[in-house]
Formats: C-alpha cells, sequence, structure tokens
C-alpha cells in the first residue's frame, strides 16, 4: 500500500490528477491530509472542487512556528506509519507536510516519492527551500516538472535512475478546468470591470515584518492607480498588511481567500496579476497572464525564461515600472515542455511499476 500525504493549499492541486490516476488504474492510494491547512477556504473547498476523495485520515495538526509545526507533523505521520507499514509514500512539493514525512519514512526505512523535486530557488532564507533539498536528498524517486531540475538533482548526489521527468501536475488541474470556467460568474461576484489585476501575498520575505509589509502595499497603492486590483489575502500577514495601510489603498480590494475554481477564473481574464507563490507564476504562464512576482528570486526559472512572468522583488518604483511595461506591452510566452495535463498519467505509471 502507497500513502500520499497532502497538507496546505497548493498541495492539493497537485495531488489530484496523480490520485485520480493511480484510480483509473486500479490501484487507489491512501490519502492522508495532515491538517497543516484546516480552515474551510484553506482546505475543504478544494477537495469539493478538485473531486478529490475524502482523505482517508486527517491527522489535524495545524499551525506553529516551524520548530513545533514540524515536530507535530513527524510525531503524528510516524505513529501513523508505524500503524499501517506502508510500502511507499509519495510526498508533493515544499510545504513543512513534504519534509516532515520525507524524515519520518526515511527513518522507518519506507521508500519515498517527491513529486516537483528539484526546484531550487538557491535562498536559504525560505523555509520551503530548506524542505525541498531535505526531502530530496532522502527521496528514492524524483518527479521532476522542468528540465533543470534534474541537472540541481544530479548536482547534489541524486542517482539519476530515480530521477523522471513528467511534467507538471498542477497544470494538469488547470487544464482540466480552464475550458469549464465561469469567468464572467466570478467577475461578477466581485463587480470586477473588464481590465483588473488580482494579487496575491504571504510570503514571509512579504508579509512577515513591517517594512517589507509597508513595501508591498505601497507597490500596490502604485499599481491601483492604474489598474483596480482585487486581492483574496491569505491569513497569514494579514495583520501586519493592515498596520501599514492596506484597507486604504484606492481601488483595491481584499478579499477572503477563495476556491480554486472562482481564483483561476479570475486571473484566465486578468490583465495583471502580481504576487509572491510558486504555483500562481506556472498557472500565468500557461493561461499566457502577465504576472509580476513580488521576490527576488524564483524555483520556477521556466516560467520567466518561457513564460509570461518576471521577477520585481517588492521595491514600489521597480514594480511600478515592470507594471507601466507589463500593461503597455503584454509579454508573449510559450508553454513549457509537457506542461500537457498528463503528467499525473505519467507519475501514477512509474509508481504502479514500483509496486502501487
Ligand atoms: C504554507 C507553506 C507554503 C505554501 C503555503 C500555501 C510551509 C513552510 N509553507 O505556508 O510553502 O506556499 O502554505 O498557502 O509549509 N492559517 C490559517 N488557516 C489555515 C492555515 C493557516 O489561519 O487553514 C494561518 C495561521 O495563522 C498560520 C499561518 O496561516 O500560523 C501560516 O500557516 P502555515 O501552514 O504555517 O504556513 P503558510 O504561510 O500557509
Amino acid at each position: 500500500m502507497h500513502i500520499h500525504i497532502v497538507g496546505a493549499r497548493p498541495n492539493f492541486m497537485k495531488a489530484a490528477p496523480v490520485v485520480a490516476a493511480l484510480r483509473e488504474q486500479d490501484a487507489p492510494p491512501m490519502l492522508v491530509h495532515t491538517g497543516q491547512h484546516y480552515d474551510a477556504a484553506m482546505s475543504d473547498i478544494f477537495f469539493d472542487q478538485l473531486g478529490l476523495p475524502e482523505p482517508d485520515r486527517n491527522l489535524g495538526v495545524g499551525s506553529g512556528s516551524h520548530a513545533r509545526q514540524t515536530a507535530a507533523l513527524m510525531l503524528a505521520l510516524e505513529e501513523l506509519f508505524l500503524e499501517t507499514s506502508p510500502e511507499r509514500v509519495v510526498v508533493y512539493g515544499d510545504i513543512n507536510s513534504t519534509l516532515a514525512a520525507a524524515v519520518v519514512a526515511s527513518k522507518l526505512h519506507i521508500p519515498t516519492a517527491h513529486v516537483e523535486a528539484g526546484l531550487r530557488s538557491f535562498d536559504r532564507q525560505m523555509p520551503e527551500e530548506v524542505n525541498r533539498v531535505v526531502t530530496d536528498a532522502l527521496s528514492d524517486l524524483h518527479f521532476t516538472t522542468s528540465p533543470e531540475a534534474e541537472d540541481h538533482l544530479v548536482r547534489e548526489g541524486i542517482a539519476g535512475d530515480g530521477i523522471h521527468f513528467v511534467g507538471n501536475p498542477m497544470i494538469d488541474t488547470l487544464l482540466r478546468f480552464r475550458d469549464v470556467l465561469d469567468t464572467e460568474g466570478a467577475k461578477s461576484h466581485f463587480e470586477l470591470p473588464d481590465r483588473y489585476a488580482v494579487a496575491t501575498l504571504h510570503r514571509p520575505s512579504n508579509v512577515d515584518d513591517r517594512e517589507s509589509a509597508a513595501n508591498v502595499v505601497e507597490s500596490l497603492r502604485r499599481v491601483a492607480d492604474e489598474v483596480p486590483i482585487l486581492l483574496p489575502l491569505h491569513p497569514r500577514g494579514r495583520g501586519v498588511l493592515e498596520e501599514q495601510g492596506l484597507l486604504k489603498v484606492p481601488s483595491l480590494r481584499v478579499v477572503e481567500p477563495i476556491g480554486y475554481l472562482e481564483f483561476i477564473a479570475l486571473v484566465s481574464s486578468a490583465t495583471l496579476v502580481l504576487t509572491d507563490s510558486g504555483g500562481i507564476q506556472e498557472e500565468t504562464t500557461v493561461l499566457g497572464i502577465p504576472c509580476l512576482t513580488l521576490r527576488e528570486n524564483t524555483e520556477r526559472p521556466i516560467t520567466v525564461s518561457m513564460g509570461t512572468n518576471r521577477l520585481v522583488g517588492n521595491d514600489p518604483d521597480e514594480v511600478e515600472l515592470a507594471a507601466k511595461e507589463f500593461l503597455d506591452d503584454p509579454p508573449r510566452g510559450r508553454i513549457p515542455p509537457l506542461w500537457d495535463g498528463r503528467a499525473g498519467e505519467r507519475i501514477g505509471s512509474v509508481l504502479r511499476s514500483a509496486g502501487a
């Protein structure tokens, strides 16, 4: 039996096509939700919209500092693995649940597969970078979304025969829903005009300290002078951003986190996206929507070299300039190789031959 571990919002879109492929191939895995994200708007709505089966277990771990959350995840996962003796554990992305599962499985000698392996921002200040490096070091099967990922893994001493370039399962989910999105419904729900921008923010580098948050709020203020912005706001950092005047920016509307289908519908007809998320850089590339990433680096450079993404950091002058350029002359991108909607199927086949 194989156990697939998910824990937070972006994991759900990545796991959905893999779990669906395995169910179609008559090898349904056990699905475990760690409970790292627990609000209905951060978790349940994704299971409903993506048709993910109800998890077989929810470990209810919740929030905490990195050490507390990771320790709680490890305790709960060790108990689960001892009780269920899986033949393999499959982990997704770069969140604390991913790291915790890989560490626990490895010490119990359970082989681990990492979906979205080999991405590197080369910025160890990012908690996710630490999670990526450790998870990859401990996994024996590596599923990559982008050609450069294999080079990163090989340079870190990881054996090439476990590396499989399979494409991007998050894009499988996007392509599955792309043609049935209710864009007009979502736009009218938020009373958006024809030209609008969508923003998201949650990275510690933007929302954890006052100076960065002040820069971000000023950046949004300047862009909102050009085009109205809708910002569905992650709970993390809301307090600091509000302290810096987020709610007083004209033409910027802050709303609660929204479901996957509404979000993608809004992005698909946006004039501009501003984000510090990883996945949204990829989704805008496939949708051909100009994306300004409010970070100094990205673990997804193909979205810049081939797609419609540009890194701008959070300096208001830089953001304003780049926004004007993108509004005047939107970038034209291409779709990265194998982002074709079949990654889940490919991952499923490799897992089947590894005994799923
Ligand atoms: C986590 C991931 C990040 C991913 C993001 C997607 C890590 C280290 N980070 O960041 O890579 O991009 O998820 O959203 O794993 N909270 C709620 N309700 C929830 C979940 C969280 O209110 O359902 C609040 C809590 O105040 C919590 C804070 O958000 O302390 C941070 O949650 P956490 O899961 O620790 O990290 P994220 O910032 O969500």
